[in-house]
C-alpha cells in the first residue's frame, strides 16, 4: 500500500475540474490540491512569472512527497512545465487534451480556447502538428473567462457569460470545427453555454483529460490511501467550501488551509 497523495495545482480553482475527474477514477488515493489563489489569474502574465509562481507551487506539494502529480492548469502546464520536472511522475493538460481531440474529430477542424499565455506558447499546436499533422487548429484566447468563472458566474441564465462565450465562439463557427478543446481549466464550468453557442461541436475538458492521462502512471503505482481531500490555497480560505461544491458539483465539507506561498523560495 502506498499512501502517498496525489498532488494537484492549479493557478486558483479551475484544476478543481481535474480533481472531480480524479475522485471518480481513484477514490480511494488521497488527494492534495493547491490553488494559487492569491496570485489568479496566471493566463495574463509573462512566461517569467508564470515560472516562478510555477516553481513555487511545485516546491510547496513536494512538501507532501506525492505518488504522481497533476499540473490541472493549461496556463502553467504550457509556459512552465519544467517547474514541475520534481523527479515525481506528473501529467499535464496539454498533450491528453490533444491526443483525444485528434482522436475524435471527424472533420480535421479542431478549435482551441486557452489563456493568453497558453495560446502565446503555441504549445498546444506544437502537440497537434506531432499527433496528426492534417488536423487544422483555430486558436483563441478567452482571456475574460478566468475572473468570470471564479466569480462563479457561470450559471446557464448569466447573461454576461453567454455574451462572452458567443462572442469567442464566433472564429470557431466560421472556421467548421467540431471539436473544441477547453484548453483553460476554468472553462469546463461554462460548458452549457459552449454548448448552446456551438451546437454538435465536441467539448473536450482538458482537466479531466489531464485526470485520464494518469491512468498509465497509476497501473504501474502501488494503491494506497483512504481518499482523503485536502485543499490549499493562497489567498483568505474563508468561502473555499460554496466556491468548491461549484466546481466539483458535490457538498464540500473539508476546509480549505491557506498557505503563504511566498514563503517557498527557490
Ligand atoms: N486554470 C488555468 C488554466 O488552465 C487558467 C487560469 C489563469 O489564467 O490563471 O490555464
Amino acid at each position: 500500500m502506498d499512501g502517498r497523495p496525489i498532488a494537484v495545482f492549479d493557478s486558483g480553482l479551475g484544476g478543481l475540474t481535474a480533481v472531480s475527474a480524479l475522485i471518480g477514477l481513484y477514490p480511494n488515493e488521497n488527494l492534495v490540491y493547491f490553488g494559487d489563489t492569491g496570485r489568479v489569474p496566471y493566463g495574463t502574465r509573462s512566461r517569467r512569472t508564470i515560472l516562478r509562481f510555477s516553481a513555487q507551487a511545485a516546491r510547496f506539494l513536494m512538501t507532501f512527497d506525492p505518488k504522481a502529480l497533476v499540473v490541472a492548469c493549461g496556463t502553467a502546464g504550457t509556459a512552465a512545465m519544467e517547474a514541475f520536472d520534481c523527479g515525481v511522475p506528473s501529467v499535464g493538460v496539454v498533450e491528453p487534451s490533444v491526443h483525444k481531440a485528434a482522436a475524435v474529430t471527424r472533420s480535421g477542424r479542431v478549435g482551441l480556447l486557452a489563456t493568453p499565455a497558453s495560446v502565446r506558447t503555441g504549445a498546444y499546436s506544437e502537440c497537434m502538428r506531432k499527433t496528426d499533422p492534417l488536423v487544422t487548429l483555430t486558436e483563441r484566447d478567452g482571456r475574460l473567462l478566468v475572473p468570470l468563472v471564479e466569480a462563479g458566474r457561470v450559471g446557464p441564465g448569466d447573461r454576461v457569460a453567454a455574451l462572452l462565450v458567443e462572442e469567442y465562439c464566433v472564429p470557431f463557427r466560421e472556421a467548421g470545427i467540431d471539436t473544441l478543446i477547453l484548453g483553460c481549466t476554468h472553462y469546463p464550468l461554462l460548458t452549457g453555454l459552449f454548448a448552446a453557442a456551438l451546437p454538435g461541436v465536441t467539448l473536450i475538458n482538458a482537466g479531466a483529460e489531464a485526470a485520464g492521462a494518469l491512468r498509465g502512471l497509476m497501473e504501474r503505482a502501488e494503491p494506497g490511501g483512504s481518499g482523503s481531500l485536502r485543499f490549499f490555497v493562497s489567498d483568505d480560505a474563508e468561502g473555499f467550501s460554496e466556491q468548491a461544491a461549484m466546481f466539483l458539483q458535490r457538498e464540500v465539507a473539508e476546509m480549505a488551509e491557506g498557505v503563504d506561498i511566498e514563503d517557498f523560495l527557490l
